[in-house]
């Protein structure tokens, strides 16, 4: 049963409710402290509090119509220009902010669902061809687009297998996808001879750097091996880049960038007839917030290259150091060979969703994974600290598990061993559902 909450009949005083905020986010995730492997990317009190000034003084604004806050349109522009610069950009690219990841992509597949009804209308039911590990957000769009996934297994080093992406390319293919890197495993899938394939087959070929993005380019900086995977690679026709992931902006910031603005009209939304008035958006939303643009723009700003570097010197710093410390542990190791801040580990011995569970018990909020089941780390400047004490407890957490077997039975555990290895997936979706119907229980 739902709790059953009303609008207060008196306003509360600010106070007051400002404290009864407090009193919630007191129980919440200790990302500030390096707790969290997951959601939120803080690059330290100094950074937060430009982004949060720049968010504040575009708090009321709106970028829905950037005509009436030129200074919107600038942001905007420069951040899309910022990142067509970092990723072998060049006079021809064009792009747009959005609010996330998520939606930078599903605009991509509508981008290309419209631009083959354009140019191919033979296909009347278009497919697309991705490696298994791309982000849901690609099975979303298809879902609400009517394109349908078709998903290739990854190779045994866990990027997109690009002989099997080639065999699976239909008539009906209008897109080929490639992540840089995939969240799962945190590898580069072969841009270059996907992108080839792409070309040779006239498809489109989108990049998912939407992890990668503000961090690879810095990575080859600084000297570590980061093959083409952007726009400079011909054949690939568009990518994405989240600013509120390694660009350290506010959340809802992302960057979609197209190889030339022909491609980007099919993703812009024109109503001509409107009673309202002619209605133009780029993107899914209408309304569309200025402080995360502002945020953005302050994000880049205030780091500068020299920024990025260092916080991305930190980064792949303490990645290797977590994955050394992980692969040197009894009974532990990781997954493939990531090549930027995510990655995931297995046990040979322990029950890893057990051992999630016991490392909560130590205040880590974990994230787990399945297809095989692990745990998985996103890794940000804000983890260098507790390296060490993370893995001490790593250990312990499988220690503790091997000693107590019945460990596996309680907690959550149960639970993400169905969702791991139920066959029916059906009923894993119906248990999925339930789950979320008890978390938005109003
Ligand atoms: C590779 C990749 N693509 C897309 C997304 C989706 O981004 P968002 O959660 O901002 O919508 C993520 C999120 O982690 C990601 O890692």
């Amino acid at each position: 049963m739902a709790r059953r909450v009303g609008l207060p009949a008196q306003g509360m005083p600010a106070e007051e409710l400002l404290q009864a905020m407090r009193d919630m986010k007191a129980q919440d995730a200790n990302w500030r402290g390096g707790r969290t492997w997951s959601l939120v990317y803080y690059a330290g009190d100094e950074h937060t509090r430009v982004i949060q000034d720049a968010y504040n003084l575009f708090f009321m604004e709106n970028a829905l119509n950037p005509t009436a806050f030129p200074s919107l349109q600038r942001m905007e522009n420069d951040v899309v220009a910022i990142t067509a610069s970092l990723l072998g950009g060049n006079d021809e690219t064009a792009g747009t902010m959005t609010s996330g990841g998520t939606e930078s992509i599903l605009l991509a597949v509508k981008t290309y669902r419209d631009w083959a009804r354009a140019m191919h209308p033979e296909i009347t039911a278009p497919e697309m061809v991705l490696p298994a590990s791309a982000h849901p957000a690609f099975l979303k769009a298809a879902h609400y687009f009517g394109v349908k996934p078709v998903l290739v297994p990854v190779a045994a080093d866990l990027r997109a297998d690009v002989q099997a992406m080639a065999a699976a390319i239909t008539r009906n293919s209008i897109l080929l996808v490639g992540s840089a890197p995939s969240y799962p495993h945190g590898v580069i899938d072969p841009i270059e001879p996907l992108a080839a394939v792409a070309k040779e087959r006239g498809l489109g070929f989108h990049v998912d750097a939407c992890l990668g993005g503000f961090l690879l380019p810095f990575a080859r900086r600084l000297g570590y091996p980061v093959p083409p995977f952007d726009l400079s690679v011909d054949g690939v026709t568009s990518i994405s880049a989240d600013v509120h992931k390694h660009g350290y902006g506010a959340k809802g910031a992302s960057v979609i960038l197209y190889r030339n603005q022909a491609l980007r009209n099919y993703q812009f939304f024109v109503a001509t007839d409107w009673s309202g008035g002619v209605y133009a958006s780029p993107g899914m939303a209408g309304t569309r917030s200025a402080g995360s643009i502002a945020a953005a723009w302050a994000s880049l700003h205030a780091m500068g290259e020299d920024g990025f570097l260092r916080v991305t010197r930190q980064v792949l710093e303490t990645t290797r150091r977590l994955i050394d410390g992980i692969n040197a542990s009894d009974g532990l190791h990781v997954l493939g060979r990531p090549d930027a801040s995510v990655f995931a580990f297995v046990s040979d011995d322990a029950d890893v969703f057990a051992m999630a569970d016991a490392l909560e018990r130590r205040g880590w909020h974990m994230d787990r994974q399945i297809m095989p089941p692990s745990l998985h780390l996103m890794v940000t400047p804000a983890h260098e600290p507790v390296v060490d004490r993370f893995l001490a407890d790593l250990r312990a957490a499988r220690q503790e598990v091997l000693d107590d077997p019945s460990l596996v039975q309680q907690g959550v555990t149960p639970l993400y061993g169905m969702i791991a290895t139920l066959a029916d997936r059906g009923m894993v979706n119906q248990a999925v559902l339930a789950l979320l119907n008890s978390i938005y229980s109003s």
